[in-house]
């Protein structure tokens, strides 16, 4: 691990935005969409323009009708509430307003507005206690309250981080249980929950410790790491991680019996359908898994008992695949392997599928991004937690180190060195500006150097105010077509800051070469979409559209189409549904076939590079919408990260990700690979 830059360069960095939480508390006015509070008697709704957020309450029209909202306070004193409503009757709809339970106006008039899509404010002067306040606004006549959009409340705000929880500690560890204890956090105002997290995943939230974990998988190791969280939503920095594993299931040791000789049918240029003799099991068998020769899970079948056939979708063209099936019963025991079944798919007919791979170097430690120059003739890529900047030729040779970018921390999880872009018009002469993304003391930052062909130098920094966490840090950048720089950043664990306009984290943002809001932008601010988890993937299609892949919580992974000012859902979301003002991915995965980190696009397909899933997923694009959608090398080469087409060639680079801390491979043991893709009419 690389010790940080000396204190005298950074001291002379230059960052425009601030970026550091403020210790002191601060009157900043915090919004509180209606839709987002405790209805009574009411209902969301988006048909009368005008609200902000994604709809407004329709209060239903009787007495006691009412809304009411979690406000948080740094500080007790004196606070005002700002309702934002449309009354478009010219009845007055008086309302009390509450606080913590005592009127604080009693009757207040909220007189017609002149029409339902005329927004007016109503304010409340008031005092709150520290930490939570609960504010509810009451119907008091049998009309109802009015339309209500949002409650805008000036007070002391919070943006004081609670400390860091101590090293955590596992007990009482039963096979799908375990107590986990830590040193409690402080905070200015209050603790109100610890997240806690497996890798990177939230698994729970406990309001102190010592907490108990259910539903746990019995012999499963699990790295679990736990975040103070206070009123205000403000995330404390991780604790250290507790690596602890789940026991042998007493109540049902007994793993199913292996499934009988597969049979194969129907095999097409994509697909094939495997049937197989059921297992049996003392409880029942309740899943099946169609795996490859890597043991890469292709597909699985579900119930009780689960179908003993399944047609894989999403196979290689012209590739031999050799399977076989397990099963699984509801304690997690896994049977025996079936023999094995061979087949080869059909010839491919149509252009972009991926040839074999051929390894272009070797050597590498979490290579996370490739960014090849504009000339086409070299690539750049960064390892994450080394700092390193490698210049690689395009036909493999001549790797050397080229720099290190000061001031990058790592931040024991998937921060660090991130994502690298060449400026649009470099030539290591007049123009020789190269960008990194990557962690640094306050934050994640935009950094610019200046690269001659042979060395990197001369850091600045160019934009900040982007948090950071152990997950979810986003980190790629890629230029648009449009010259202006596209970032994806992560939540930074704070999910709310996904849907706060005022938050950069959790965002697609677009900016100037020198860090300033890009013109044009949706918000007039650098946001460019809102509502994503952890995006860490951005590609453009030939017609100019922007791709995004993004890692999702528990279960749903998302390839979005990202259009300027649309709110992509995280955290109401994860994957497809149907809350208004949200817009649903083009496609969903699961996250353990996919976690999804680098996206590129080359010949009609885009190509996105999968962690967890072990491979990479090919997804032919028909104007805006998703076609074929085929996976490769399941499992052959581990943890996929970065992928770029080369330029000029039909044909991708992709690194793997086997010496983090989930593929658990010694430093060196990663991979650049090539494949060439087929041409022709898609
Ligand atoms: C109409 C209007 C609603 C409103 C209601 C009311 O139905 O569309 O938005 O809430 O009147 O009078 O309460
Ligand atoms: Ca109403
Ligand atoms: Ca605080």
């Amino acid at each position: 691990m690389k010790s940080p830059w000396p204190a005298m360069l950074s001291a002379l960095l230059l960052i425009p935005t601030s970026a550091a939480a403020v210790p002191a508390p601060e009157l900043a006015p915090t919004d509180h969409q209606a839709e987002s509070g405790t209805i009574s008697q009411g209902v969301v709704e988006s048909n009368h323009a005008g609200y902000t957020g994604t709809g407004f309450v329709n209060y239903n029209n009787v007495t006691g009708s009412y809304l009411q909202f979690t406000v948080s306070a740094a500080s007790a004193g004196p606070a005002s509430l700002a309702f934002r409503f449309a009354n478009g009757t010219t009845t007055d709809r008086p309302m009390t307003i509450t606080v913590n339970g005592q009127a604080v106006a009693t009757g207040k008039s909220f007189p017609g507005t002149g029409a339902w899509t005329t927004w007016q404010e109503v304010s409340v002067n008031t005092s709150l206690v520290a930490g939570s306040n609960l504010v509810r606004a009451t119907a008091t006549t049998a009309n109802g309250g009015p339309n209500l959009d949002r409650l805008r409340v000036d007070a002391p705000t919070d943006t004081e981080l609670p400390t860091a929880p101590g090293q955590p500690v596992c007990s009482d560890i039963s096979y799908n249980a375990l107590t986990l204890t830590w040193p409690a956090s402080t905070d200015n105002v209050g603790v109100v929950a610890y997240d806690i997290y497996n890798q990177g995943q939230k698994i729970a939230e406990a309001p102190s410790s010592p907490y108990r974990l259910g539903g746990l998988r019995p012999n499963a190791q699990y790295e679990l790491s736990v975040f103070a969280r206070d009123a205000a939503g403000n995330v404390s920095a991780t604790s250290p991680e507790a690596v602890c594993t789940t026991t042998a299931d007493p109540g049902d040791p007994t793993p199913p019996s292996a499934p009988g000789q597969p049979t194969i049918s129907g095999v097409g240029q994509t697909s094939a359908t495997v049937s197989w003799a059921a297992s049996t099991d003392n409880r029942g068998v309740t899943q099946y898994d169609v795996r490859n020769a890597n043991n890469a899970v292709l597909d699985s079948t579900t119930g009780t008992p689960p179908a003993t056939s399944k047609q894989l979708t999403a196979l290689a063209c012209n590739t031999a695949y050799t399977v076989h099936v397990v099963a699984k019963d509801a304690a997690g025991n896994t049977s025996a392997q079936s023999p094995t079944a061979s087949f080869t798919t059909g010839a491919c007919a149509g252009g972009n599928n991926p040839a074999t791979p051929t390894q272009v170097s070797s050597g590498w430690s979490i290579p996370w991004d490739i960014a090849w120059a504009p000339d086409g003739s070299f690539a750049l890529v960064t390892e994450r937690d080394s700092f390193k900047v490698f210049k690689i030729n395009k036909n493999g040779s001549g790797k050397t180190q080229v720099g290190t970018v000061p001031n990058s921390v790592t931040t024991d999880g998937e921060g660090g060195l991130m994502g690298v872009a060449f400026s649009p018009t470099w030539n290591g002469g007049s123009d020789q500006q190269v960008f990194f993304m990557h962690t640094a003391s306050e934050g994640n930052r935009i950094g610019r150097m200046n690269f001659n062909g042979t060395a990197l130098s001369g850091y600045a920094g160019v934009f900040s105010g982007m948090r950071k966490s152990r997950y979810h840090n986003g980190g790629r950048i890629r230029f648009g077509p449009d010259g202006f720089l596209y970032i994806a950043i992560g939540d930074s664990q704070q999910s709310n800051l996904a849907q706060d306009r005022n938050a950069l984290n959790g965002k697609i943002l677009r900016i100037t070469k020198t860090g300033a809001v890009a013109p044009g932008n949706p918000f007039g601010t650098a946001i460019y979409s809102y509502g994503h988890r952890n995006p860490q993937g951005l590609a453009w299609d030939s017609a100019g559209r922007l791709w995004s892949s993004e890692l999702g919580n528990s279960s749903v992974d998302e390839l979005n189409l990202i259009q300027p000012g649309k709110n992509y859902g995280w955290p109401t979301c994860e994957g497809t549904c149907s809350t208004a003002g949200m817009t649903n991915p083009k496609r969903t995965w699961s996250v353990s076939s996919a976690s999804p980190s680098g996206l590129a696009y080359a010949n009609g397909a885009l190509f996105m590079a999968a962690l967890r899933g072990q491979r990479m997923w090919r997804i032919t694009l028909s104007g805006e919408n998703v076609g074929t959608v085929t996976s490769h090398w399941n499992g052959t080469y581990g943890r996929l990260r970065a992928v770029a087409k080369v330029p000029g060639e039909n044909a991708i680079w992709f690194g793997t990700t086997n010496a983090d801390n989930n593929g658990g491979q010694p430093d060196g043991s990663d991979k650049l690979f090539r494949s060439n893709l087929s041409t022709g009419k898609r």
